[in-house]
C-alpha cells in the first residue's frame, strides 16, 4: 500500500499516523443505503401495514443494493473485492485468536472474521429477496411478484424460510453493530469513520 512511510531518521516515529484510502464511494454508498433499506424492510415486514407494498419496495431496494455489491465485489477496487478479504479457516482462526487483544488490528479492509459476516449477511439477504419474490401467504394481497412461477407448496415453504431468516438477519446485524462497538471501546479502533469518509488512519510504520 502506498503512503508516506516515515524514513527520515532511524528512530521510531512514536504515534505518527498516516491516512490511507480504504473504502471507495460505491462501498460507502452501498453500506449506508443498505442500513436504511434493511431497517425499513425489516420493521415494515414485522410491524408494518397489513398491505405490504412498502415492504416489497424496500425489499427491491435491498435486492438492488446486494446485486450492486456482488458485482462490485468482482470488478471493484482491491479492498472491495471478495478475493481480497474472504479467507480460509486457518486465517479465520489465526485472526480470532488475536481478537481479544486490547489493541487495534489496523487491518486495511475487512479482517478474516469480519469477512464471514459480510459474506453471510449478503447470502442471507439474497435468500430473503428470493423467498420474498416467490412467497405467497395466500391472503390474495401480499403475493410475491414471481409466486405464479412456482408451486404453491414452494411459495409457502419460501415464506417460512423468509420468516426464519428475517429473524436471523436481525440477529446478525445486532452482532455486527456490537462488534463495531467492541472495536471502538475495547480495541480502540474506529471502523466507522473510514466507512463514512473512505479514509483510515493507521500508524506510520504499518505496511
Ligand atoms: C448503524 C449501524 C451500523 C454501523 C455503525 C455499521 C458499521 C459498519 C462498519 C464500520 C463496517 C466496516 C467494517 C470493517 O472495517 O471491516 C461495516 C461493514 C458492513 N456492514 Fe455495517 N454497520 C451498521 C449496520 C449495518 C446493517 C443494518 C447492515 C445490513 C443488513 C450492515 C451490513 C454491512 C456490510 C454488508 C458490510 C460490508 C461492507 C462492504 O464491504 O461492502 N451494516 N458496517
Ligand atoms: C422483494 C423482496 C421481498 C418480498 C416480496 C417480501 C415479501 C414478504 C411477505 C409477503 C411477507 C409476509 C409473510 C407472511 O405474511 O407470512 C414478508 C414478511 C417479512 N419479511 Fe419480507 N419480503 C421481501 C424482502 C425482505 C427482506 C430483504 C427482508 C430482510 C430482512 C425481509 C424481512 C421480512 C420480515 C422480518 C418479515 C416478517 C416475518 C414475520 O412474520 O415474522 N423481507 N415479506
Amino acid at each position: 500500500m502506498a503512503g508516506e512511510q516515515n524514513t527520515a531518521t532511524g528512530a521510531k516515529a512514536p504515534v505518527a499516523a498516516r491516512s490511507v484510502a480504504l473504502w471507495d464511494p460505491v462501498v460507502r454508498l452501498f453500506h449506508w443505503a443498505l442500513v436504511l433499506a434493511f431497517f425499513a424492510v425489516w420493521f415494515l415486514g414485522k410491524f408494518g401495514p397489513d398491505q405490504m407494498t412498502l415492504h416489497f419496495y424496500a425489499g427491491y431496494a435491498v435486492g438492488g443494493l446486494v446485486l450492486l455489491r456482488l458485482i462490485w465485489g468482482i470488478i471493484g477496487p482491491a479492498p472491495a473485492r471478495f478475493t481480497s478479504f474472504v479467507r480460509g479457516p486457518k486465517a479465520v482462526m489465526a485472526y480470532a485468536r488475536h481478537l481479544p487483544a486490547r489493541r487495534p488490528s489496523n487491518t486495511l479492509g475487512h479482517n478474516a472474521v469480519g469477512a464471514l459476516f459480510v459474506v453471510g449477511i449478503l447470502a442471507v439477504l439474497v435468500v430473503q429477496v428470493t423467498t420474498g419474490l416467490i412467497g405467497d401467504p395466500e391472503d390474495y394481497v401480499n403475493t410475491g411478484p414471481l409466486a405464479d412461477y412456482v408451486a404453491i407448496e414452494t411459495s409457502r415453504t419460501a415464506l417460512s424460510l423468509h420468516e426464519l431468516l428475517g429473524n436471523l438477519a436481525m440477529i446478525m446485524v445486532i452482532v455486527h453493530i456490537a462488534a463495531i462497538g467492541f472495536y471502538r471501546r475495547w480495541k480502540g479502533e474506529d471502523l466507522v469513520t473510514p466507512m463514512i469518509t473512505g479514509k483510515k488512519q493507521i500508524p506510520a510504520e504499518t505496511d
